[in-house]
């Protein structure tokens, strides 16, 4: 894998967390160069920074006053890292894309793979905007959009396309537009009685997802299952089905998104949970788990990727008490029970059909 990266005559580490073992990711793409090729000349000195997923911009433009978007708790974690190897500060001035920003002069968007999540950004990069301010959105030319033209004509006036280089390309925003209705960028989905609200950008924005709506026809939470964890929890749903089931279970919601847990907190209020941003379970080791339920992550930005998802199987294991059990819903093609039975005594399916299997681990 390559970790060097040569930037204005510097030498920069930089690495991937969490780590891989695929020799072909990098913690940096020809967008973000692009980007920074592209911002060398205006000699500003304010940039606000957004989806900087392992820390490529921070790195290089620390002699800037940055603010930084963060959406991950795994990304915090690049950012900091990268900094420290690279002997720069690691105190980060964050801000998430739901605070306020101070006036923005510039900003760089590395687009995510969420264009709801980029509409986001730039709805809040828009109220923090003048007749002054730059926006540049990066994004490898093989992700363009059309969408993504319309998310940025929708908030800006001039919206221009730079030419490719190296298979990226930059999307330079001018102008605010003026008359623009100030609308909350949320989904609300009905399922089974309920409304479920979730910020833009949360997984499965439209409908509950059909493997979770497979997984909950099948849940049968038992009365003596009071101390569970949801396992990326996304807006919470699967916990919400735990407690109306038994309640007295308390349930601890994780999830590495912090717009996935926000949702979660609206969803889940007035029930006896608790959330973490984490992207892992390191903190809730030995706390004699009954219960972790869990539809996994397998997808990150546009990497299909299971390496990070067996590394929360094993964090599973030790999260739970002598004789607790982990239910898991998971594509069938990912076969994932091949991996869970290196990790616990037991494990069966409950339940298949043509795309889904649920199983049920024991420790
Ligand atoms: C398949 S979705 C499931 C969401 C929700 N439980 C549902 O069924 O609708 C997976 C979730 O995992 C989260 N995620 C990704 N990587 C994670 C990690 N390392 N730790 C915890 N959550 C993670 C994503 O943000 C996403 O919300």
């Amino acid at each position: 894998m390559k970790n060097t990266l040569q930037f204005n005559s510097k030498t920069y580490q930089l690495q991937r967390y969490p780590k891989t073992s695929d020799a072909s990711l990098r913690a940096w793409s020809n967008a973000e160069l692009l980007a920074l090729d592209f911002i060398a000349d205006l000699n500003i000195n304010n940039i606000h920074i957004f989806n900087d997923r392992f820390g490529v911009w921070n790195c290089t433009l620390a002699d800037k006053n940055l603010i930084t978007v963060w959406t991950y708790a795994s990304q915090q974690k690049a950012i900091e890292q990268n900094l420290a190897l690279n002997n720069l500060s690691v105190k980060v001035n964050y801000k998430t894309a739901l605070d306020r920003l101070g006036n923005v002069e510039l900003a760089l968007v590395k687009v995510p793979k969420s264009l709801e999540l980029f509409e986001l950004f730039l709805q809040q990069i828009h109220k923090a905007s003048d007749n002054s301010t730059t926006v540049v959105c990066a994004f490898m030319t093989k992700y363009f959009s059309v969408t993504m033209l319309k998310i940025a004509s929708k908030y800006f006036d001039e919206v221009e396309q730079t030419k490719a280089w190296k298979k990226a390309r930059l999307l330079v925003l001018k102008q605010p537009k003026k008359e623009i209705e100030s609308e909350e960028l949320v989904n609300t989905i009905e399922f089974k009685g309920k409304e479920f609200v979730q910020h833009y950008g949360v997984f499965s924005s439209g409908s509950i997802d059909i493997g979770t709506q497979f997984f909950l026809e099948h849940l049968q939470i038992q009365p003596d299952e009071n101390k569970v964890i949801d396992l990326a929890s996304g807006n919470g749903v699967i916990a919400h089905f735990v407690t109306e089931q038994n309640s007295k279970a308390e349930v601890t919601l994780v999830d590495d998104f912090n717009l996935a847990v926000e949702s979660s907190k609206i969803n889940l209020k007035g029930k006896k949970a608790s959330f973490l941003c984490a992207e892992n379970l390191l903190s809730l080791h030995n706390q004699n788990f009954d219960l972790v339920v869990s539809n996994p992550p397998f997808h990150f930005e546009h990497e299909n990727n299971i390496e990070v998802t067996l590394s929360l199987f094993e964090d599973v294991y030790t999260c739970l008490k002598h004789g607790g059990k982990f239910l898991l819903i998971a594509n069938r093609h990912l076969n994932y029970s091949t991996h869970l039975k290196k990790i616990f005594q037991k494990v069966v399916t409950v339940k298949n059909n043509k795309r889904f299997e649920i199983l049920k681990c024991f420790k």
